[in-house]
Formats: structure tokens, C-alpha cells, sequence
């Protein structure tokens, strides 16, 4: 069984100005001990989709369709007492800003602790030994020390393994990551991929990545999906999504991550999708380089192959659907 199967899953922000389909029908799967990225501009969907697995959409914006199952449960049938019991044991999620998830007046090995006492009723002075070795475990140096810093005397990227502690410290099943890396800088973000991948290992985590580099993403990802103004574009293997992208919009990522990183800015071109007016047809067609007439009433679906599919009129017809 998947671990996590997100079906058709629509959400909506509805707002003075009109609607905004911030989801639009997404599918994802997760098995167990698997990293799945998600990729895409900003404002593509990616956080909501982040939010909506752990139901915490809030107004104005709703899931008005789909069904996100966790271990075969609908997720969106659970009562908001079950639900509690399942965000941060079973499933645990980290932020781009560690800093507006940790509290300033407390030490952060307390913060820790608080993890434990809400879910397990444990007496919080047992725990110190606890809150060290997960510290070790994140690995943080002078542990027995730094369980008493308060959060302004750490760095960002000490910050980030004091909320990887948080979110492995009562042994999930799945672990949502929205953009940890995007903060930090390049030496950090590498130490914390490799962070990721070794609790991955140890804990069997699976792991929902979120970043809008794609280069991050498959340094850790086994599959991957592009999202594009609320729709999955593209789905695959991380490699080759990266080595050979299929659809024009994620051929422009791709782009865009090897050239900066180079230093030489490509950007995308034209403009991210107004997502209150979005164009008819294919949403990429104003940006995209190979659109033909066709592609502005062309309607979206998913074409697939053995290992994913690509929502693009060029691939129609190919027989590989
Ligand atoms: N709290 C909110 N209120 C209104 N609109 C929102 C809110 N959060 C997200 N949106 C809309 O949903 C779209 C997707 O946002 P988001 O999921 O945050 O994208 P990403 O994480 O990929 O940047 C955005 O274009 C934005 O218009
Ligand atoms: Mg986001």
C-alpha cells in the first residue's frame, strides 16, 4: 500500500477580487521510504499542497475536492481530534524560516521537549537526555550545550536541524520539507540535504520535498512532479526529469537552476500566470517557446508514460499514452 495518495485534489482561494484555483486536480502517490519532490515557481501551488496533506488549509482557501489518503485513511474524513493526533507523529513538516517556528523565550532543548509532552504525556525533566541525542543525531555540535541556547544565539542553518529535531522526534511516517534549504546558503543547504538523506535512511522516512531549484530537489528526490499554475505538469524519475526535461516549462527550470549556478541568470521568460486570469487552454502557452496556435485551446491532461506522464499537445499522439 502507498503510504500517501493524493487524488484529484482540488483547493480554491476565494478572494474579493475573484477565484484563485491554487490546486487544480493534482494526483501524487508517495511509497513508503521514498522522496518525492515538488517543484515549480513561486505561487505554483507547491505550499498548498504542502498544507492541504496535513489539512491545514485555512480560509479563504478551501479543498473543495479530491481525497488525500495517509495509510488508506482519508485524511479529509478525520475528525479534528484524530487529525491532531496525526500531525507531528505521523506526519511532521519543516519550514523555509525555522526562526517564526521557534519561540524567542525559550531555550530550544525545551522547545524539543514540548514536542514529546504534547504527544506522549512524558515528564519533561526526563527528557533532557532525550533532546541530546537527537541533537547528536541532527547533528549539532556541543549538544549538552546547545539544548539551553535561545533561538537569537543560533545560526539559520542550526536553527533548521533544531526543527528537523522537532520533526523527527517522535519517529513519523512522513516528513513534508516546504523549501528547508531556500533560506541558506549554498555550504548549509548541501549539509542539510545530506542531513535529510542520512534520518531518511535511518527512520525509513518518506519525504515530500518542496524547492523551487530543481538541482536541490533531485539530490534527494527518487520521484519528482513539476507543478505549473495549480496543475502537475510533469511527473518522473527525479533523474530524468533533470537529465532529459519533458515539458517546455520544466525544460525552462532545469535551465534556469544550471545557468545560475554558473552565475549566469536565465530566467524564464515572460511572467509567472496571473492566477485570477488564467490564459484559455494550455496555462504555459504565453511563455512558452514551442506553442503552437493549437495549444490556446488545448485542455489539459496528463499524458502517460510507463514511469509518469507530461501535460503538453506536443506529446499528444506520440503513442506513448
Ligand atoms: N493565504 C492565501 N490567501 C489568498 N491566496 C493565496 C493564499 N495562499 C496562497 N494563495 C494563492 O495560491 C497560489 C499558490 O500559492 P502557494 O501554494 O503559496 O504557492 P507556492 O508555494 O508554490 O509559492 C498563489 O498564486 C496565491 O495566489
Ligand atoms: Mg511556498
Amino acid at each position: 500500500m502507498k503510504l500517501l495518495e493524493v487524488e484529484d485534489l482540488s483547493v480554491e482561494y476565494h478572494l474579493p477580487q475573484g477565484k484563485v484555483k491554487a490546486l487544480d486536480n493534482v494526483n501524487l502517490t508517495i511509497d513508503k521510504g521514498e522522496v518525492v519532490g515538488v517543484v515549480g515557481e513561486s505561487g505554483s501551488g507547491k505550499s498548498t499542497l504542502a498544507h492541504a496533506v496535513i489539512r491545514l488549509v485555512k480560509p479563504p482557501g478551501k479543498i473543495v475536492e479530491g481525497r488525500i489518503l495517509f495509510n488508506g485513511k482519508n485524511i479529509l474524513e478525520l475528525s479534528d481530534e484524530e487529525i491532531r493526533k496525526i500531525r507531528g507523529k505521523e506526519i511532521s513538516m519543516i519550514f523555509q524560516d525555522p526562526s517564526s517556528y521557534l519561540n524567542p523565550v525559550y531555550p530550544v532543548g525545551f522547545q524539543v521537549a514540548e514536542v514529546y509532552e504534547a504527544h506522549e504525556n512524558t515528564n519533561m525533566r526526563k527528557l533532557n537526555g532525550e533532546v541530546v541525542s537527537l541533537f547528536k543525531k541532527v547533528r549539532i555540535t556541543d549538544s549538552e550545550v546547545r539544548v539551553g541556547s535561545y533561538p537569537h544565539e543560533l545560526s539559520g542553518g542550526m536553527k533548521q536541524r533544531i526543527l528537523i529535531a522537532m520533526a523527527i522526534a517522535l519517529k513519523p511516517k512522513l516528513l513534508i520539507a516546504d523549501e528547508p534549504t531556500s533560506a541558506l546558503d549554498t555550504t548549509i543547504q548541501a549539509e542539510i540535504l545530506s542531513l535529510l538523506n542520512e534520518l531518511k535512511e535511518e527512520y525509513s522516512l518518506s519525504i515530500l520535498f518542496i524547492s523551487h531549484d530543481v538541482g536541490v530537489v533531485s539530490e534527494i528526490a527518487n520521484r519528482m512532479i513539476v507543478m505549473y499554475a495549480g496543475k502537475v505538469v510533469e511527473e518522473g524519475p527525479a533523474k530524468r526529469i533533470v537529465e532529459e526535461p519533458l515539458h517546455p516549462y520544466t525544460k525552462a527550470l532545469v535551465l534556469a537552476t544550471k545557468t545560475t549556478r554558473k552565475k549566469k541568470l536565465f530566467s524564464i521568460p515572460g511572467t509567472p500566470p496571473d492566477m485570477l486570469n488564467l490564459p484559455k487552454g494550455c496555462p504555459f502557452h504565453p511563455r512558452c517557446p514551442y506553442a503552437k496556435d493549437s495549444c490556446k485551446e488545448w485542455s489539459y491532461r496528463m499524458i502517460r508514460n510507463h514511469e509518469g506522464g507530461v501535460a503538453c499537445a506536443i506529446y499528444e499522439n506520440t503513442g506513448s499514452s
